[in-house]
């Protein structure tokens, strides 16, 4: 469903009229608790966004007519939400408990997912006790998760982000990118080369049939191998997760040793099936099943509460008022907590890759701007990089600041330092500084009049500059769960007012195919059909010496 063009306009028009936040906040000794938001173990303070009650109130009509509640309940009833591939998108049912129900085409999908949380338990607890062990009885001392995109990302950011719980073996690695390099990197680790009889490879991709993965899952295999693996005991050091069972018997792993999941799970919303096992190899089950839990909490929250007081909901349009009425062309993700590092990285797919399309669920052109550019790295190193662009610069993006209160380390002055940077960052961005103050400041200083009037505009700040601040207590398995359900639901609700099918991804396709013909035409050494820019890198890749010569 479209939101009649009416309310955009009435949203534009609202906005027009909403005065600098710093006198929201003057005349009005509510705003802080009016735009905060509280569930899942997460606190959303929103109140630092140019919004008033009539803008918030444009809002919600907008979402109203857009039909997100009806959208967001056909997600939860299995419907198929993903129209281009005419699948369920019940990533939600992944993290439900063992009695809820959730059917696909009729048929209740619970015991299925039950069956493989518990088939995860068991292997993850033989590997950790010691007592899986490579083909010659040694224990595994290390796992190579391999896999790429929403095979990748999530469980590699999530094990980055919990690695406050990890246990010191199994040791877990990651490598997605077919430049071996990322293979070499690990296996061939300079500072401590792998032994293939203390290996465990897991082969992690949804159709078994991605390029990147597959190669390197045969260069782990010929690597195991060398390494003194015999072939018949190549099952004791690869395991696979898929949906194609075929293909994983093809390569040769027991199927036994095959965790499922099923099409109805995009990709990128994939870590919370059997492709976040290496979750559960390096936290442990129970802290797994913390993760879905803190999920399934953002579900349980997000499925029933009012869009005034939904948070997903409030996260998703202010992104669209900031996006499509404001103007901003990016957002900013800047986590204050080192292990959300790969925070930014995980949520790029899950933004750009489910809203990053140009035309509505009929096949029609958009009628609007669909998702900006998400970027980010952790602050305080943020701020002494881009931030003086998001200060002072002519391009502004709003920025998601997430602050986790208590941290794993016991030094009190870092966690001090770094939450004051986070606190400050927004408010400096919110209030700016003005040409007269920053003036009257170089003079109190001790400038010249003269000097003061010279610098004055260097050191003015335009303010205004929204931004939102997530706060986690600490950041463990439960909170890190419903932080990504948040933005997953953010995504699914900006997609339903975009009207955009959010689970599809053809926009990978043109690329990989592309791809094809060119590793054929470099192995074999014709050329097809190319522009003369793509003919001429096919020859310098090639021969790389010489500079191709001008016709
Ligand atoms: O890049 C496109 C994509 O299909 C992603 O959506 C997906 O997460 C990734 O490739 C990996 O796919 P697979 O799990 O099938 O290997």
């Amino acid at each position: 469903m479209t939101a009649p063009s009416d309310l955009w306009s009435d949203l534009a028009t609202k906005s027009l009229r909403v005065p600098p936040m710093r006198e929201l906040f003057d005349n009005d000794a509510s705003r802080l608790w009016k735009h905060t938001i509280d569930a899942a173990g997460l606190v959303l303070d929103a109140s630092k966004n140019r919004i008033d009650d009539a803008v918030l109130e444009s809002l919600f009509s907008l979402a109203r007519g857009a039909g997100v509640e009806a959208r967001r309940d056909a997600m939860f009833a299995g419907d198929k939400v993903n129209v281009t591939e005419g699948r369920a998108a019940l990533h939600v049912a992944l993290r439900a408990p063992r009695d809820a129900v959730f059917t696909v085409d009729g048929r209740n999908v619970m015991p299925d997912v039950h069956a493989v949380l518990d088939h995860m338990e068991t292997f993850s607890e033989q590997v950790r006790s010691g007592a899986w062990t490579g083909h010659d009885g040694k224990a595994i001392t290390d796992v190579v998760h391999i896999g790429i995109g929403g095979s990748d990302l999530g469980p590699r950011f999530v094990c980055a982000a919990l690695r406050s719980y990890q246990n010191a073996r199994p040791s877990v690695h990651f490598v997605a990118n077919v430049d071996a390099h990322a293979l070499d990197g690990v296996l061939a680790d300079v500072a401590r080369p792998f032994e293939a009889a203390t290996t465990l490879f897991i082969v992690a991709s949804k159709t078994f049939t991605t390029a990147e993965t597959m190669m390197n899952a045969h260069s782990a295999r010929a690597w195991a191998l060398a390494g003194g693996v015999p072939e018949a005991q190549l099952h004791r050091h690869f395991v696979a997760v898929s949906t194609n069972t075929e293909a994983v018997r093809a390569f040769g792993i027991d199927t036994k040793n095959m965790f499922a999941f099923w099409d109805w799970v995009g990709g990128r919303y994939s870590l919370w099936s059997a492709i976040g096992l290496p979750i559960a190899l390096a936290c442990g089950m129970a802290r797994f099943r913390e993760l879905l839990a803190g999920a399934h909490a953002m579900d349980t929250h997000f499925a029933n509460a009012p869009l005034e007081a939904n948070m997903p909901v409030r996260l998703a349009l202010l992104g669209i008022l900031n996006a499509n009425v404001l103007g901003a062309r990016s957002v900013c993700i800047a986590p204050y907590h080192q292990h959300l590092e790969l925070l930014p990285a995980h949520l790029q797919q899950l933004e750009m890759e489910s809203n990053g399309k140009s035309v509505t669920l009929a096949g029609l052109p958009v009628a609007h701007a669909t998702v900006p550019v998400l970027w980010g790295q952790p602050g305080t190193n943020a701020q002494h990089a881009y931030f003086q662009c998001l200060h002072q610069g002519t391009e502004w993006a709003p920025i998601d600041f997430i602050a986790v209160m208590a941290p794993a380390h016991a030094h009190p002055e870092h966690q001090r330092a770094l939450l004051a940077n986070c606190f400050a960052q927004s408010e400096a961005l919110m209030n700016g500084k003005t040409q007269d103050v920053a003036r009257a400041e170089l003079i109190a200083a001790g400038a010249s009049e003269v000097e003061a009037e010279r610098l004055a505009p260097h050191k003015t700040f335009p303010g205004n500059r929204p931004s939102n601040t997530i706060v986690l207590a600490r950041l463990d398995p439960s909170s890190l769960g419903a932080l990504i359900a948040l933005y997953e639901h953010k995504v699914m609700v900006q997609g339903t007012i975009w009207n955009i099918d959010s689970f599809d991804q053809w926009g990978v396709e043109l690329g990989k195919m592309l791809a094809k013909t060119i590793v054929d035409e470099l192995e074999s050494g014709a050329l097809g059909t190319h522009d003369a820019s793509t003919r001429a890198l096919i020859e310098r890749a090639r021969n790389p010496s010489p500079s191709p010569s001008p016709p």
